[in-house]
């Protein structure tokens, strides 16, 4: 019989190699992580053998659940018939059928699929097609890009560039001459007094006036998370993501919508962009969900008329001389067309919708916590701030406090992501109304023992 406790040790010593993201590197291996060792279904299970409902789905992305034969299957069919083949010379039957499959469900003309690894590469990609597009167009000047306080975007130096949580970015070099940032739309933080409406037509109007002070002529792209996942799932104003589309669209600015995370079914729909905000946007990242996080796979959504407009204007032989020897890696596809069979054949998407409010209702009855000063849910994603004292706040303290819910939520079975002084969580889309009750019953635990602690 294995010793769980000595393997975890072992663990832990190996895992001081690993340098994790976001690792403070003077504390290498100081604080040890939770060993995973196994998962199924919304469950994941800690080398001590304990089992967790996963609430985060791995890192927003687990959407269809763990341990799912089918995709397992296409992967290691896949592998066995075409491991791989070069996407600059070759095509693949399962690549090509991928990008088929999603063009025809991407709203609008959004018919052109530019595979990448992930999310950050997918967001660099787009970001740089609207470069490109603009010194096809003659506009060399036209590259500035608008952004958001606590949007996140990505770890490459241009997506991180983009990211606006200003607490990640200090120590870390940043492009900042062409990039810009709008106050953040958290409707928690508005003035009192201050109406929904006009609080998002003030963030709307704050749009218009940065492209009219940055010109016009200059700014090439804004670009938004339908809601902000990592910024603490801040879900904005009624509205306020199509009247910025409307305020871009004026300006002939593009409009980029970073659907990492609200894809694949996070809101009930497969992209949330035109299904639940009513937007039409120039290009669309996704990722995460795409494949359900069994492979890495991202994708960019690239509008038929942004490429006839560079067809239009005469650039022959120009490429978009940008790719990745993984681009449309036929495992990844093969998980992806998998996971897509998965969301038709259960309805995931209906289930999501109707499981939805009974999420939210079950959250918020978490209300009268006292250290929960905001709860914000759409889909089956939610946010949970927590201030201990709001009248002097300090947020190294609440992030502490977070940290410590999260702790005693593991303790009782529920993994949960602390963002900042926000408790995040995005289970596996399949969830169902008795598993929510077990989340949410763990998670009063948690507050309740983190409160007394
Ligand atoms: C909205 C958004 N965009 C981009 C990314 C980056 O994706 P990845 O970590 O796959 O590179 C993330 C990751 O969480 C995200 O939430």
């Amino acid at each position: 019989m294995t010793d769980s406790s000595s393997d975890t040790k072992d663990i832990h010593r190996a895992d001081r190699h690993f340098l994790h993201p976001w690792e403070d590197v003077t504390a290498i291996g100081e604080t040890p992580r939770t060993v995973l060792t196994d998962s199924e279904d919304i469950y994941v299970t800690d080398s001590d053998g304990k089992r967790m409902i996963d609430g985060p789905g791995g890192m927003w992305c687990v959407n269809v659940g763990h341990g799912r034969e089918e995709i397992i299957e296409a992967c290691a069919a896949q592998m066995r018939r075409l491991s791989y083949f070069s996407p600059w010379s070759m095509a693949s039957d399962v690549a090509a059928n991928l990008a088929r499959r999603l063009a025809a469900l991407a709203p609008g003309d959004l018919n052109n699929v530019f595979f990448t690894t992930g999310g950050s590469t997918a967001v660099d990609s787009a970001l740089r097609f609207a470069f490109f597009y603009n010194n096809c167009l003659g506009r060399p000047e036209k590259k500035h890009i608008i952004s958001r306080v606590n949007a996140y975007h990505g770890s490459t130096y241009l997506t991180a560039s983009c990211s606006g949580k200003m607490r990640e970015k200090a120590e870390m070099d940043m492009i900042e001459d062409h990039i810009h940032f709008l106050s953040c739309p958290k409707p928690k933080d508005r003035p009192a007094g201050q109406s929904l409406e006009a609080f998002r037509d003030e963030k709307v109007a704050e749009l218009e006036a940065m492209i009219l002070s940055v010109g016009p002529e200059k700014v090439a792209a804004f670009i938004a998370e339908p809601v902000m996942a990592s910024g603490g799932v801040i879900v904005q104003p009624e509205g306020y993501l199509a009247a910025c589309a409307e305020v871009c669209a004026r300006h002939d600015v593009l409009f980029i919508a970073d659907e990492v995370v609200t894809s694949f079914g996070r809101l009930g729909h497969y992209f949330a962009s035109e299904s639940v905000f009513g937007v039409q946007p120039d290009m669309l990242t996704t990722a995460k969900g795409l494949t359900s996080g069994y492979q890495p796979l991202g994708a960019l959504f690239i509008s038929d008329r942004l490429i006839a407009e560079i067809t239009a204007a005469t650039n022959e032989g120009k490429g978009f001389t940008s790719g990745f020897t993984y681009s449309g890696h036929p495992v990844a596809c093969a998980a992806a067309m998998a996971n897509l069979d998965i969301f038709e054949r259960d309805g995931l998407l209906e289930h999501v919708r109707r499981i939805a409010p009974y999420f939210e209702r079950a959250l918020r009855s978490l209300s009268d916590i006292p250290v929960i000063s905001d709860i914000r849910v759409m889909g089956l994603m939610a946010g949970i701030e927590c201030e201990l004292d709001p009248a002097n706040p300090d947020e190294d303290r609440d992030m502490a406090f977070a940290a410590r819910v999260d702790a005693a939520c593991q303790r009782h079975g529920l993994l949960l992501r602390p963002v900042y002084n926000a408790c995040v969580m995005s289970p596996p889309l399949i969830i169902t109304e008795t598993q929510i009750d077990d989340m949410v019953r763990i998670l009063r635990r948690g507050f309740e023992e983190a409160l007394a602690a």
